[in-house]
């Protein structure tokens, strides 16, 4: 029988916490453990290898050689390009130096969360590494954007599949998201709309509205301007999700979100 060769993935971490990882290993609708013994062979990430030191950076270094042009190069991390960049640096390299070279021999980027997609909290303000996404650094390759802090782990996995299964991206929209998963607001299918609608509101965390389960608009509730697919795929094994234990969604897969409005304000 014929093994299908798996699609070779090189995964870089920048300025970033590494829950974008922590979220990615615990989907389970596909199950990671499937994806990364059957679907992708992963020859680099700091945070999963095996190997360290020079061997990491050889067995990168062999999937940009014997792949080039082929790979998918994922990166969780937005890259400091302040002070000639020595704010994220690995192996002696500045973190935009790796991008490119990366870059340079991938067939497609997967910028993961909002920290590669919008700079996320580095990038707050002020901003004092000049902490840059990655599709303002990386030119001529399609860059597919998959917010959210972190991104929801059977989306990341649902992006990964798609290119494994089609050969090629999934349909974005103009900012570059996945559209199966970013097109609708978390607004548009929250239970709690039928309140929103109604005109019942939580005043605050500890009202009587808010045993009832009513809506969370007005103590500062995101969900109106925020595209994610959190209401419908939710989170851990689809238990739950921010709203649905009683916090407003804050906006976490928007570009700015830091800077866009206090977290317990209305938008
Ligand atoms: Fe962490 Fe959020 Fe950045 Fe992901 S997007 S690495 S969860 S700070
Ligand atoms: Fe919309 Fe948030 Fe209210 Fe849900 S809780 S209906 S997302 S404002
Ligand atoms: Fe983030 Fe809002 Fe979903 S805060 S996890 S987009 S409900």
């Amino acid at each position: 029988m014929q093994q299908k060769t798996r699609l070779p993935v090189i995964w870089l971490h920048f300025q970033e916490c590494t829950c974008c990882s922590e979220s990615f290993i615990r989907s389970s609708h596909p199950m990671v453990a499937d994806i990364l013994l059957d679907q992708i062979s992963l020859d680099y990430t700091e945070t999963l290898m095996a190997a360290s030191g020079f061997q990491a950076e050889e067995a990168m270094k062999n999937t940009m050689t014997k792949y080039k042009g082929e790979y998918i190069l994922c990166v969780e991390g937005s890259v400091p390009t302040d002070a000639d960049g020595v704010y994220c640096m690995i192996g002696g390299k500045t973190s935009l130096q790796i991008l490119e070279e990366a870059a340079e021999g991938a067939k497609a980027i997967i910028a993961w969360g909002s920290c590669a997609s919008n700079g996320c909290v580095q990038a707050a303000k002020p901003n004092p590494t000049s902490a840059t996404p990655i599709h303002k650094l990386v030119h001529g390759k399609p860059v597919i954007k998959v917010p959210g802090c972190p991104p929801i782990g059977e989306v990341m996995a649902g992006v990964i599949v798609h290119v494994v299964t089609f050969g090629k991206i999934p349909e974005l929209d103009g900012m570059g998201r996945p559209k199966a998963f970013y097109s609708k607001r978390v607004h548009d299918t929250c239970y709690r709309r039928p309140y929103y609608d109604a005109g019942l509101y939580v005043e605050s965390f500890d009202d009587e509205n808010a045993k009832k389960g009513y809506c969370l608009y007005k103590v500062g509730c995101k969900g109106p301007s925020t595209y994610n697919a959190c209401g419908v795929t939710k989170w851990n094994n689809g238990t739950s999700f921010p709203i649905q234990s009683g916090h407003g969604c804050f906006g976490c897969s928007e570009a700015n979100f830091w800077d866009n409005g206090r977290i317990y304000e209305r938008a």
